[in-house]
């Protein structure tokens, strides 16, 4: 049994190019899920499990970041940033924060991974056995795009392959690992993949290598990994549906209707329309002639008129006005203006930045 506290490391770095154009403008670890970011519920996720001082990695976004999370005390945490120099992997980024991590052992999660029932059963595991790892795995459809765990029947990690062709099991690693400090020693033996990182695969598949056991459990409750745009909106819904609760701080007109679960942020105002829950509206947003619909996030000062949405996540500033379509299964980044085209012609006029995405 260990008894000392163990300690954090949230990877916040890494590219994000699966979440371009998003993520050309910031972090992909902030995008909003029901209008709060990603790495918020990570680090709440890391104190619930009793995980104290973190140290967070951070790339080209480290700023954003930083202002994000400031020193960590309003989560009840002590945050210590360290600069990755290049997204050079997962276990490039253990590397690189040793010095913080010192010879403690530690709960590293990754900053864009959603695990609705937390950490707290895998750092007990971990702590309550032998371990010289434990990890948490989740069956996943398409085991090709993850890493991926065979285990024995107790459980064991018996072997590990990063993103295989040919997958020996669908157990997918689900972002969120415990270490004890000798990991280190694997690591710095460690040679890059064939995709030129230094995967924390090859790290934990180098302690099974020394005969060291490694446990794993399966989760529980959903995981969800937001590394692509329809990733996004699927943790939106999930976490729309298991947390929404009915608080309507703004101003709804008489003529208005409200079903569900929706919460409406203070100084926001609904005129003439419908909204139907799970939904969340942040702070000062109009809703005029308009109908918004179960699974919808719309962030700070967005104004939604003569227009029908739902199941879309749209960041703050957004203007959606006289839109003839109902807009469906969308991600908008801040400040997007969508308006309809009362003149004729009817065409479709667009002003998309590079890698932008429209089906119409
Ligand atoms: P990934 O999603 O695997 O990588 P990425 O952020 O580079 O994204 P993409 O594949 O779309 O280009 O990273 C998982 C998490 O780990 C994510 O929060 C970013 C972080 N990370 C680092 O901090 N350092 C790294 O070297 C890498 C590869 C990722």
């Amino acid at each position: 049994m260990r008894q000392e506290p163990l300690r954090g490391l949230l990877l916040a770095g890494g590219t994000g190019s699966r979440l371009r154009p998003l993520t050309y403008t910031g972090a992909k670890q902030l995008l909003p899920v029901a209008n709060k970011p990603i790495l918020f519920y990570v680090v709440e996720a890391m104190v619930a499990a009793g995980v104290r001082e973190i140290a967070v990695v951070v790339g080209d976004t480290r700023a954003e970041v930083e202002a994000a999370l400031g020193d960590g005390r309003r989560f009840g945490a002590t945050l210590t940033y360290v600069p990755q120099a290049r997204p050079l992997g997962l276990a490039d980024a253990v590397r690189t924060a040793q010095p913080v991590l010192g010879d403690a052992p530690f709960l590293m999660v990754l900053g864009d991974n959603l695990l609705r029932g937390g950490y707290g059963s895998l750092v007990e595991r971990f702590r309550a056995g032998p371990w010289a790892a434990a990890i948490l795995v989740s069956p996943v459809d398409r085991p090709q795009a993850f890493g991926v765990a065979v285990l024995d029947p107790a459980g064991r990690v018996v072997r590990l392959v990063e993103k295989p062709r040919d997958p020996p099991s669908r157990l997918a690693l689900v972002g969120a690992y415990c270490f004890d400090p000798l990991v280190h020693t694997v690591i710095a033996d460690l040679q890059p993949s064939p995709r030129g990182e230094y995967e924390i695969t090859d790290a934990i598949q180098g302690l099974v290598d020394r005969g060291l056991p490694v446990d794993a459990a399966v989760v529980e409750g959903w995981w969800k990994d937001t590394g692509r745009p329809e990733d996004i909106l699927e943790a939106n819904r999930l976490v729309l549906e298991d947390r929404t609760e009915f608080r309507l701080e703004g101003t709804v007109s008489a003529d208005s209707q409200v079903t569900g679960r929706v919460a409406l942020g203070p100084g926001s105002r609904v005129v003439d329309s419908v909204l139907r829950g799970p939904a969340v509206l942040g702070a000062d947003v109009v809703v005029e002639h308009a109908y918004i619909g179960p699974y919808t996030a719309l962030g700070d000062g967005c104004v939604l008129r003569n227009s029908e949405i739902e199941h879309s996540v749209v960041l703050p500033g957004c203007r959606i006005e006289d839109v003839p379509a109902r807009i469906d299964q969308s991600l908008l980044g801040r400040d997007v203006v969508l308006t309809g085209r009362p003149h004729r012609p009817r065409a479709v006029r667009l002003v998309l930045g590079d890698r932008s995405q429209a089906e119409l």
